[in-house]
């Protein structure tokens, strides 16, 4: 039976190359070698019809019994393949759960922002619009349209920070308040009028506890039909509930601003004590907290935009951001917010 000599010589060597076959494609190579339609296998078969026909059925038992075998070689490698493949691929998948996690700081909005956003949230919810107007002003929206005579002392340089820029007589400066937005928002539009205006203002101060060169206002103005002073106390005393809690009651302390008449200080009854004992740090006992200038708006502001002021009302009120801030968190030097200090801004993150 030379023809199963010769294929079992030929398989001699199928072990080890099967064994040797790195991986699929390889041992797909092998396979169509040993296997195939050009195999020794292949070969053997097609000669199995010229053999004697009492050789035959042994012949037929080797030759299935080597091509079974050979099966079996190759589909055990081709699992130990897809094992070490499967181990290879977990291997180089591993995620070290261990590892120190890289962690960025958060940042979070200064202070001074939060305040402004939730008084301008206050204002929002009653239907006011907010606004925003120029840090380098005009003399006349910073001081003339609101109504303060050219030879008001805070005009002078010992007050307000003018720029070397414009003509002369342009006279542009630092804005020293946000109601100079009044004069521009009212030349723009026609009433009714209901806006709040955040922004930075300048002065010429030196830094001390309670003062800084630059600091933030918050401008309301409303014109309507038939706007009065009972208006104006309602509607800030919803601010100061909103904003420093629903006990909180208001008083009107008259006073004076050239664009207003009357005019008015709003004093807040201090959250700490409850009104007025003689322990307390933040109203020193007097009970109330000093907190915005307001008033009803001077017609020769309307004359100024071209409004008539036959026709129209409107009150008006500005306060500083820091100094609401201060109050409310108790915070007893105006530089802090300045400094960049994390241990303090962190307090309010
Ligand atoms: N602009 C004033 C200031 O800086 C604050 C102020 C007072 C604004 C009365 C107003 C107002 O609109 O009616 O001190």
């Amino acid at each position: 039976m030379e023809v199963i000599a010769e294929l079992e010589e030929a398989l001699s060597g199928a072990a080890a190359r099967i064994d040797g076959a790195g991986n699929v494609e390889e041992l797909d190579k092998v396979e169509s070698a040993l296997l195939g339609k050009t195999s020794a296998v292949a070969t053997a078969r097609r000669e199995m019809g010229g053999l004697d026909p009492s050789e035959r059925p042994q012949a037929g038992a080797r030759l299935n019994e080597a091509t079974s075998h050979i099966e079996t070689l190759i589909a055990q490698r081709r699992a130990a393949l897809a094992l070490i493949d499967e181990e290879h691929r977990l291997t180089g998948d591993r995620i070290d759960v261990t590892l120190e996690a890289v962690s960025f700081p958060h940042g979070s909005l200064h202070l001074i922002q939060q305040t402004i956003d939730e008084v301008v949230d206050i204002f929002v919810g009653l239907g006011y619009r907010m606004a925003s107007g120029p840090e380098a002003e005009l003399a006349w929206y910073n001081f003339d349209a609101l109504n303060t005579p050219p030879t008001h002392p805070s005009r002078l340089e010992s007050d307000t920070m003018y720029l070397d820029y414009g003509d002369p007589g342009d006279e542009i400066l630092l804005r020293t308040q946000t109601s100079p937005v009044q004069v521009r928002w009212m030349e723009q539009h026609q009433p009714p009028v209901y806006v709040v205006v955040p922004g930075k203002v300048y002065r010429t101060d030196t830094i001390d506890a309670s003062h800084l060169p630059v600091f933030h206002q918050i401008e309301g103005l409303a014109v309507d039909d038939s706007i009065n002073f009972s208006d104006l106390k309602g509607t800030l005393a919803h601010f100061a509930r909103e904003f420093f809690g629903p006990k909180t009651t208001v008083r009107l302390r008259p006073h004076f601003f050239p664009f207003t008449e009357p005019s008015a200080e709003l004093d807040v009854s201090c959250f700490a004590c409850d009104g007025g004992e003689s322990w307390c740090r933040v109203c020193g006992g007097a009970g109330y907290l000093e907190m915005l200038g307001c008033g009803l708006v001077d017609p020769n502001v309307f004359e100024a935009v071209g409004y008539d002021p036959a026709r129209f009302s409107g009150f008006a009120f500005g306060m500083g951001v820091e100094r609401l801030a201060m109050v409310r968190h108790g915070i007893n030097n105006i530089r802090h917010f300045i400094d960049n200090d994390l241990r303090f801004l962190r307090q309010f993150s």
